[in-house]
């Protein structure tokens, strides 16, 4: 009889963990996880401004390899950032260089407008769903310093590699303090690992 019973508190355990992994995760992503990316933009941002303040002292005008050494390696960080940790990173702009930092959607442009009517806000989160997928969102501010002008100040004193290589550049008459853009990091809820698990 007792054989019994406890075989049947067994298959309700059973049936109790099937039924839990397979409830859709209503709960917001890993706490630690969220935290992680926004250091990971705050290293990516001063990584940024610590380039370009080296090109200041340079006497000579930065070239198509100076540039690299900026705002490009930039980008690849975010590409990688996105593959290391399933998360989707973006660098959005109104007045963008690169046409792929256009804004895309209206939360987008949305979340632009309020970083230019909120000098004083740095960063914030917000609930979003990207291709389908339910997650978190955070945006954070990206301004103008001096160290930015080299590239990124008058039309004609653009470097002629930017010239060249962005022919709808619209990045450029930009002050220090202005609102260059923002950094986007979606952190979907379900992660790729325990998606896999749970089909
Ligand atoms: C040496 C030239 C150079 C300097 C200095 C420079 N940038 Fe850029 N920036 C570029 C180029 C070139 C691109 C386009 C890169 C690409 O193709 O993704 C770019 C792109 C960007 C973008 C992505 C959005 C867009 O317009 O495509 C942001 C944001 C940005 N720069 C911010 C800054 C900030 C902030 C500073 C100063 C801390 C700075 N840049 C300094 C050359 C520069």
């Amino acid at each position: 009889m007792s054989k019994l019973i406890s075989r049947l508190i067994l298959s309700c355990c059973a049936i109790a963990i099937i039924w839990f992994s397979q409830m859709p995760m209503a709960q917001a992503a890993n706490p630690a996880e969220l935290s992680k990316a926004v250091e990971e933009i705050e290293y990516l941002d001063a990584t940024r401004s610590g380039l370009a303040s080296s090109l200041e002292g340079r006497t000579e005008p930065p070239t198509k390899q100076t540039m690299k050494e900026v705002c490009k390696p930039v980008g690849m960080r975010a590409k990688q950032l996105s593959m290391e940790n399933n998360w989707q990173v973006k660098q959005i702009a109104t007045k963008y260089r690169n046409p792929n930092h256009a804004p895309q959607s209206e939360t987008e442009e949305n979340a632009l407008e309020l970083f230019e009517q909120n000098p004083d806000l740095i960063g914030f989160w917000q609930k979003d769903t990207v291709s389908g997928e339910m997650g978190d969102r955070y945006f954070r501010r990206i301004n103008v310093e001096s160290s930015c002008l080299a590239c990124h100040g008058a039309k004609n004193s653009r470097p002629d590699f930017v010239k060249a290589n962005y022919p709808e550049d619209h990045a450029f008459d930009f002050q220090v303090g202005d609102l260059r853009g923002m950094y986007s990091v979606f952190v979907p809820e379900i992660q790729a690992g325990l998606k896999a698990a749970l089909q």
